[in-house]
């Protein structure tokens, strides 16, 4: 999957949500799973999350797929890592925190959620 950038793969429930979104815009998504990918990675830039956060790369706060592998086996995976983005974060990493983006009105808990996924989705470099 090369052409998704980055080395990321979708999940299944990726999958499902293109599919829906399909359903709305056909004509604008092609392919329709890029368009998710990449529609969160868009929210992840206008957030900021970009200035602490790598793909691969730990900043201030650890890589995407470095937190995908820590919760891999984790069935509460994208509730534990929507509370992280929505009422912040300290002592998983280390002693920086995660910011809060649910205080001020920046991140709904429908994205917060979104984000978990797609950050859940999210495979180490091969
Ligand atoms: C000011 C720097 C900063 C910004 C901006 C930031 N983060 Fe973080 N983030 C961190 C740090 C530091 C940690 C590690 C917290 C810890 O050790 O528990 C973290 C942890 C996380 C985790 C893992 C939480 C866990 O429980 O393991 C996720 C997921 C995450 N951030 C997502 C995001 C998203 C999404 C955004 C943008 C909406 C964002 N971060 C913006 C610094 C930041």
């Amino acid at each position: 999957m090369s052409a998704c950038g980055a080395g990321l793969r979708l999940s299944a429930g990726w999958t499902k949500l293109a599919a829906a979104a399909a359903l709305f815009g056909a004509a604008l998504l092609t392919p329709a799973q890029a368009a998710s990918a990449s529609d969160m990675r868009k929210l992840a830039e206008s957030q900021g999350c970009f200035s602490c956060h790598g793909i691969h790369h730990k900043k201030v706060g650890p890589a995407y797929a470095a937190v995908a592998q820590r919760y891999a086996h984790n069935p509460n995976a994208a509730a534990i890592l929507q509370d992280a983005i929505l009422n912040g974060h300290q002592g998983t990493w280390g002693v920086i925190p995660m910011p809060a983006y649910a205080p001020d009105g920046y991140l709904n808990p429908r994205q917060a959620l979104d984000l978990a996924k797609w950050i859940l989705s999210l495979q180490p470099k091969p």
